[in-house]
C-alpha cells in the first residue's frame, strides 16, 4: 500500500490560488485519465478498506457529490457492495432525510433518500478530500439517520491541519496527507 500511495500521490496536480487566493487546489483528475492510475487508485483504496477499516462483510459504500462519485461505485463493485449516493439537496426523488453543514462560503445540505439503506447495514463513507470535515460529518449523521452501522470514513487525502477529522464519530483512514510535499500517512 505504501508503494502505491507514493504513485498515487505523486501523479497529482497543484494549482495554487484556485478556486480562491491562498487555497492550493490539489487535481485528483490525473488518477483516472491513466488506466494504469485508475487501477492503482482503486486497488489502493480497496486494500484501505479490506485490511484498516474491517474484515466484516462491508455492505454499502456511500460517496459524496461530487467526487466521490469518482471512485466510490468502483470500490462498491470490487467489495461486492452496494453503492448509494449522498447529493446537494433538492437531486434525489422520493422521501429523503436532509442534513445541512457549513462550507468555506455559507452554508450547504446533503441528501439520502430514506430506503438506501437498511438498519443494521454495514457503512463506509467515501470522499475525494476532508478538509473541515463538514460535509463528512453531514453524511455520517445521514447514514445514522437511516440505521446504517457506520464503520468508518476513508478518503484519499486529508488536509490535517484543518483538523476535520475532529468532528468525525468513526474512524477515519486516508491514503495521503494533503498540505505537504512530503508524504506522511495519517494511520
Ligand atoms: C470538496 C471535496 C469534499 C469537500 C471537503 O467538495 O470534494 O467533498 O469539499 O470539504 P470539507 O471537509 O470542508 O467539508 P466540493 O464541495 O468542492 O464539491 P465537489 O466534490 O462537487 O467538487
Ligand atoms: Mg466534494
Amino acid at each position: 500500500l505504501a508503494r502505491l500511495e507514493v504513485t498515487l500521490r505523486s501523479a497529482l496536480r497543484q494549482y495554487p490560488d484556485f478556486p480562491s487566493p491562498g487555497i492550493l487546489f490539489e487535481d485528483i483528475m490525473p488518477l483516472f485519465v491513466s488506466p494504469a492510475l485508475h487501477e492503482d487508485l482503486i486497488h489502493a483504496l480497496h486494500l484501505l478498506v479490506t485490511h484498516y477499516v474491517t474484515s466484516q462483510k462491508i455492505d454499502v459504500v456511500v460517496g459524496l457529490e461530487s467526487r466521490g462519485f469518482l471512485f466510490g461505485p468502483s470500490l462498491a463493485l470490487r467489495l461486492g457492495a452496494a453503492f448509494v449516493p449522498v447529493r446537494k439537496k433538492g437531486k434525489l426523488p422520493g422521501p429523503c432525510e436532509t442534513e445541512g453543514f457549513q462550507k468555506e462560503y455559507g452554508a450547504d445540505e446533503f441528501q439520502m433518500q430514506s430506503d438506501a439503506i437498511k438498519p443494521g447495514q454495514r457503512v463506509v463513507i467515501v470522499d475525494d478530500i476532508i478538509a473541515t470535515g463538514g460535509s463528512a460529518a453531514a453524511a455520517g449523521k445521514l447514514v445514522r439517520k437511516l440505521g446504517g452501522d457506520l464503520l468508518a470514513f476513508a478518503f484519499l487525502m486529508e488536509l490535517d491541519f484543518l483538523k476535520g477529522r475532529d468532528k468525525l464519530d468513526a474512524p477515519v483512514h486516508t491514503l495521503f496527507a494533503g498540505q505537504e510535499e512530503a508524504l506522511s500517512s495519517t494511520r
